[in-house]
């Protein structure tokens, strides 16, 4: 059975944000079921992407709001304010030029590609912004590399020789996202690619599958 580590590094329960949870409920329940798991802290990852515009404005007042439901319901999970930065070119310059970064942990910074269309990332290069953010002394972490089936085997590791941390989503192997991820993820995990496991979580299909895959169901 999975080992999970005590803090779930990537959620989206902060409500009504993005695509993850949409209300203050939903949010309390997706929270009491990482709390159930054993994580005593969650790094809220709400998109900072072209639909979901969220800045440490939107996230860190919704952390805060979501943490006295947390601590009224005696929820035990620490809630931490952070975002998931798509590397695409109506997003990440402005990101950058604004100083909008949260990262968790010090210096911890949460990146993710476009999951279906590499194109997307048009002129940015995402070794080279992974370089840049860990000379200006952040820590990037590459959300689910093995969602990203475009990529070639040997895509990542680029991406790692820049100096970005793998983040594996708890249910890949398993099949949460298809065969190709569950199969990417396992060579990556063999390769000892991986330094972070967190859970993505968005709604309750993923804590009704987290469920299972811990045997709680
Ligand atoms: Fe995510």
């Amino acid at each position: 059975m999975e080992v999970l580590p005590s803090y779930d590094c990537h959620c989206h329960i902060l409500p009504g944000l993005d695509d993850g949870a949409q209300t203050m409920e939903e949010a309390v329940y997706l929270a009491g079921r990482l709390a159930s798991y054993g994580f005593t802290r969650a790094v809220c990852t709400s998109h900072s992407s072209s639909r979901y515009c969220n800045t440490p404005e939107t996230v860190v007042p919704a952390c805060k709001a979501l943490q006295e439901e947390l601590d009224r319901a005696g929820i035990d999970l620490q809630l931490i304010p952070s975002l998931e930065y798509r590397l695409i070119p109506e997003r990440w310059p402005e990101i950058r030029q604004n100083n909008w970064l949260l990262p968790w942990e010090g210096n911890h910074i949460l990146v993710e590609l476009p999951l279906r269309k590499p194109q997307k990332m048009g002129e940015i290069n995402p070794a080279e912004e992974i370089r840049k953010l860990v000379s200006d002394g952040y820590q990037p972490v590459l959300a689910h590399p093995e969602r990203y089936e475009w990529a070639p085997d040997d895509y990542y590791k680029n991406l790692f020789d820049a100096g970005a941390l793998f983040q594996r989503n708890l249910g890949s192997i398993e099949g949460l996202y298809g065969p190709g991820p569950a199969y990417r993820a396992l060579k990556l995990l063999q390769g000892g690619y991986y330094s972070f496991l967190g859970t993505d979580t968005h709604n309750r299909q993923y804590t009704d599958m987290f469920d299972r895959i811990l045997g709680l169901a």
